[in-house]
């Protein structure tokens, strides 16, 4: 079978999603486990897990943890390194976001962070997300999100060109409404903004396409340059993102 955008583009950079800080040190982490209390008997399902992170996060307070994603290498990635960390309930396979192979009611926690702008459909993987948590059970969601407009699309069409397997980040309200219509009772969300070092994010690239990208970030109208707040910091140079974050009831 040949492989999709997002298996090409992940598969070449897995090893990197380990050790990634914005990935393996994020704000979002300790939000996730103080918000969602996990208890020792809890069956956790963390979907397009790349580097692991939040399946790390959760093994150490709950029953079994399913790291989930298409990219076999991250699995591989994800499977080594929960080995190492002593993680025994963490478990690896494939699964595709919007197709789960997982029963009905099967879950007391599904969780997905910093994905979902990768998925063909986000209602189709909302569904899927409904179908297997237990009744009453969470859902825990970290996303890049993007102001409304054209500032939103700018920055879109930025991180696209960084990775074109970047579909598209969706606003807080797009999320907001696709939580109700999927019938999953949104308990709290927040925004949490993060500091992006351009020298890492970029790295894969050659000068030409880097020079593009900081282009792009610099010679910018007003109200980008408000979102994206590039800056020049210690050698480097820096540019801010933000997560929503939503914790949501399967009623
Ligand atoms: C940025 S990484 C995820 C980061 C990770 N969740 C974390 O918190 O560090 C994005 C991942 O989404 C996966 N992915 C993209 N589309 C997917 C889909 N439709 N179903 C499952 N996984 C998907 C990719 O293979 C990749 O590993």
């Amino acid at each position: 079978m040949s492989k999709t955008l997002v298996q090409e583009q992940f598969g070449k950079t897995a090893a990197s999603y380990v050790t990634s800080k914005p990935h393996a040190k994020g704000k979002s982490l300790e939000r996730l486990v103080a918000l969602t209390q996990p208890q020792n008997d809890w069956r956790v399902l963390d979907v397009a897990t790349g580097g692991g992170h939040v399946a790390y996060t959760f093994a150490p307070h709950v029953a079994r943890v399913w790291a989930t994603d298409i990219t076999q290498e991250m699995l591989d990635q994800v499977k080594a390194e929960a080995h190492k960390r002593g993680l025994a309930n963490v478990r690896t396979t494939y699964a595709k976001a919007e197709a789960l192979p997982f029963e009905d009611d099967s879950f007391d926690l599904v969780s997905c962070r910093i994905a979902p702008h990768h998925f063909e459909s986000i209602p189709q993987f909302l569904s899927e997300v409904r179908r297997v948590l237990k009744p009453g059970a969470l859902f825990a969601l970290v996303d890049n999100v993007v102001p409304a407009g054209s500032v939103g699309d700018y920055v879109n069409a930025f991180e696209r060109l960084r990775d074109p397997s970047h579909l598209r980040a969706w606003t807080i309200q797009e999320w907001r409404d696709a939580l109700k219509a999927a019938k999953l009772a949104t308990e709290h969300e927040e925004q949490i903004y993060k500091t992006m070092e351009f020298s890492s994010w970029a790295q894969r690239y050659d000068d030409t396409m880097k020079a593009l990208l900081r282009a792009m970030l610099t010679q910018v109208t007003p109200d980008v340059k408000e979102t994206l707040d590039p800056k020049d910091a210690n050698g480097d140079f820096t540019f801010r993102l933000c997560e929503g974050l939503f914790i949501a009831r399967k009623a």
